[in-house]
């Protein structure tokens, strides 16, 4: 596998950070996850202007134009296997001696890698998947996707020891998104989402779930949700760069609707494997 490391392209193994990275000391960095179908990277201007949104939101210089990134990002998925992928890109603030403030010469590190993308399981789509929920307990600013992720890797464990894939969270009474993943509640065939403000990330998956709804004639309520809603929920979908759109099915071991995944789920899952192909085929 080869990697991208501050202009060189080395097997991963040699892809080496000095210790004093700010992105390792204090997690001062910000990153981005983009899905790449038969090799051509799905919603990649979207992917760059939500990672420019979360560099300025850190006052973080972004140490590349939009021409060079999509370069980078050509040769990274011509030099790695498969149709399918994903991308991991990160920024940090760089190594400098450790002091929280911002350092006088700031020379961040920019690190790129592709993994093989599989497809979710058919079984998750025809049978659903488990969630559980949990208090929102991270700060104010979950817009920013920043890879200080600690909160959220605890809460996704929290799932994970109970045997479900995902946390859904809820701050003060009201549904925020996932651990790593966004959450849509359908309710007598409208589909519903929590705002994208400061208490979640703005997933680019989720976007393109609202507009192939929208262009579908499927009603679309961007607004609070509150927790009872949730848990009445006729259907959950939880959605993410790379395991789409998924039906949770079971939330805190009762079941969701009529315990299988819905037939608005259906027929987005549908419209989000044609929309998918379309870029596939450079649409
Ligand atoms: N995570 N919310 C959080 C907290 C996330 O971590 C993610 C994705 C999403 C969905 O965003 P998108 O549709 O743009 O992937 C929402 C990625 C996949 C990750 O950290 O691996």
């Amino acid at each position: 596998m080869t990697v991208y490391l501050n202009g060189r392209w080395l097997p991963m193994e040699e892809a080496m950070v000095p210790v004093l990275d700010r992105g390792f000391i204090f997690g001062d960095g910000v990153y981005e996850v983009i899905p790449v179908y038969s090799r051509r990277p799905f919603r990649l201007r979207e992917h760059l202007r939500r990672l420019q949104y979360s560099l300025t939101a850190i006052k973080l210089a972004n140490p590349h134009g939009e021409a060079e990134w999509t370069a980078l990002i050509e040769a990274l998925i011509a030099c790695n296997e498969g149709e399918d992928q994903y991308l991991y890109l990160q920024v940090t603030r760089g190594p400098a001696k450790r002091d929280h403030a911002f350092p006088p010469v700031v020379r961040p590190t920019v690190f790129m890698m592709s993994t093989p993308l599989l497809p979710p399981d058919p079984v998750l789509k025809q049978e659903g998947v488990t969630a559980i929920t949990a208090i929102d307990n991270r700060w104010l600013r979950c817009d920013i996707k920043s890879i200080s992720l600690l909160p959220n890797v605890l809460l996704r464990q929290l799932a994970v020891e109970v045997g479900a894939m995902e946390a859904v969270l809820l701050r003060d009474g009201f549904l925020t998104e996932g651990a790593a993943s966004n959450i849509f509640v359908v309710k007598d065939g409208a589909l519903h989402a929590p705002p994208k403000d400061n208490l979640m990330l703005a997933g680019i998956t989720y976007d393109v779930v609202v507009e192939l709804a929208q262009a579908d004639g499927i009603p679309v309520h961007i607004r609070r949700i509150a927790e009872a809603e949730l848990r009445n929920a006729d259907e959950l979908w939880l959605t993410s760069s790379t395991r789409e759109v998924l039906p949770i099915t079971r939330l805190d071991g009762k079941v969701v609707g009529n315990g299988r995944p819905g037939p608005l789920f259906a027929r987005m899952d549908a419209l989000y494997q044609a929309f998918k192909a379309t870029t596939m085929r450079g649409g």
